[in-house]
């Protein structure tokens, strides 16, 4: 069959672009600043006025955006319409205190959908594709985000969510989905399901797996194209400014997502002065909302960092695969240390398996690391590989990040398996 057509915009110029999202910026700035209280007092508290943005660069004048705002206006303080003209609300769970709270009018849930159907095509989908969705349905946008995109792109959905994983492996082989959509960490979950019911994950009919809601380095990218037979393809979004589907990677290229900058206009910033960077440069990724009608989202701040980099298979941007969040940054002994850090060190250890887990603690006055992490799939965690793999992990996490780490080896199964969001980091320190 072929292949689904670009749209215009993924084809246009960079000046053809600009010029929509300075139009698209102006009149969401305007609708911000006349329909919700909260914008419209931190405009005038930064003495910003919507038309004194006369040009894209315009926009570092306006205040951030921060969970904060969203938490202080809960549940529905933001919003720049009635409740009533919401059709639907999403809320992220965070780890602490009350949840974000998100709302969508029927034209927000049309851009939506329409943003993750262009994405799910961007990944490689074709005509005719069944897509086994195993992102969580409900409050968290994954599943519903996912199972709209691919409805609206004409594909088969099956809509199974999250958990039950000996039932998505019974399904996945009955039903002989072309395409996954989930979290990496919950991919290898059902991988290894797979191997415990003496299937082959590679013999599996998917062709194609579209991961994204958490950190996920190339290598872990290389394990699982080789674990399944698939290509492995990065999606991107937050709950804030709309769900999956800010970003997604193009599989002819897959060097890092391409944002959907007709609808998400983002910016670098330096995460402690918040002084706008030029693309290229290292920083915490913000985005304005360029179309959305419920909660339009002014210069939100991520916590994600990265980089812009320029579109390849696209005209628009790309981000660089996030390393990290500043959130899930430890900070062990003064050095700045990410999970994904240490994913990439523990992918290269074939005696070990990549589930792993970070342990912050405590030794007196100083931080301790600890990288639990299990033995690869056959082998004792007792056994003298996987204790020769956990040394020169701790060797390379030494020389390669700067600080000590104490390995500790689990047998399968040892690391708790997420359905969803895997956790990496755990401290102890605080507890
Ligand atoms: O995780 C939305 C989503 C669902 C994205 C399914 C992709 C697939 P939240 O729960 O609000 O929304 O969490 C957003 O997750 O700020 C990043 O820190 C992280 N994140 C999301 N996608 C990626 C990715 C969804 N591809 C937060 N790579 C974001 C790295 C990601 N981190």
């Amino acid at each position: 069959m072929t292949a689904f057509p670009l749209e215009p915009i993924e084809k246009a110029s960079v000046d053809e672009l600009r010029a929509l999202q300075f139009k698209r910026l102006q009149s969401t700035l305007r609708h911000a600043y006349d329909n919700s209280p909260v914008y419209r007092a931190k405009f005038d508290a930064a003495r910003v006025r919507p038309e004194d943005c006369r040009s894209l660069a315009d926009l570092r004048k306006f205040p951030f955006t921060s969970k904060a705002d969203l938490r202080g206006a809960y549940p529905f303080g933001m919003f720049a319409v009635p409740r009533e003209q919401c059709v639907r609300i999403h809320a992220s769970s965070g780890t602490t205190g009350k949840p974000t709270v998100v709302g969508y009018t029927k034209n927000d849930i049309e851009t939506w959908a329409h943003v993750m159907a262009r994405s799910i095509r961007a990944a490689g989908a074709r005509p005719g594709d069944l897509v086994h969705v195993s992102y969580g349905y409900g409050l968290f946008t994954g599943g519903l985000g996912a199972h709209y995109g691919a409805e609206k792109l004409g594909l088969t959905v099956v809509p199974f969510g999250g958990g039950q994983t000996e039932r998505q492996v019974q399904l996945i082989a009955d039903f002989k989905p072309d395409i996954i959509m989930v979290t990496p960490s919950y991919m290898l979950a059902i991988a290894d399901e797979f191997e415990r019911q003496g299937l082959d994950p590679r013999a599996s009919s998917l062709r194609l797996g579209i991961f994204g809601a958490e950190p996920w380095t190339n290598d872990m990218r290389a394990k699982i194209e080789q674990r399944m037979d698939i290509d492995a393809v990065d999606i991107y979004g937050l709950s804030e400014v709309m769900g999956p589907g800010v970003a997604n990677e193009c599989v002819e290229t897959k060097d890092g997502p391409t944002i959907w900058e007709d609808h998400f206009y983002p910016e670098i910033v330096n995460p402690e002065t918040g002084e706008p960077v030029a693309d290229g440069e290292l920083g915490e990724l913000v985005f304005t909302s360029l179309t959305k009608e419920a909660l339009p989202i002014i210069r939100y701040r991520t916590r994600d960092l990265t980089r812009l980099l320029p579109g390849s298979a696209r005209t628009m941007r790309r981000m660089e695969k996030i390393t990290g969040r500043s959130d899930d940054m430890m900070i062990v002994r003064g050095v700045n240390v990410f999970p994904t850090q240490i994913e990439e060190l523990i992918l290269k250890q074939a005696a070990l398996a990549p589930h792993y887990q970070c342990i912050l603690t405590r030794e007196g006055p100083l931080d301790a690391l600890t990288v639990a992490v299990e033995a690869g799939p056959g082998l004792a965690h007792d056994g003298d590989d996987a204790q020769a793999a956990a040394d020169r992990l701790a060797h390379e996490i030494k020389v390669y990040i700067g600080t000590s780490a104490t390995i500790e080896l689990r047998p399968s199964g040892g690391i708790e398996r997420s359905l969803g969001k895997a956790k990496r980091v755990v401290d102890q320190r605080r507890m």
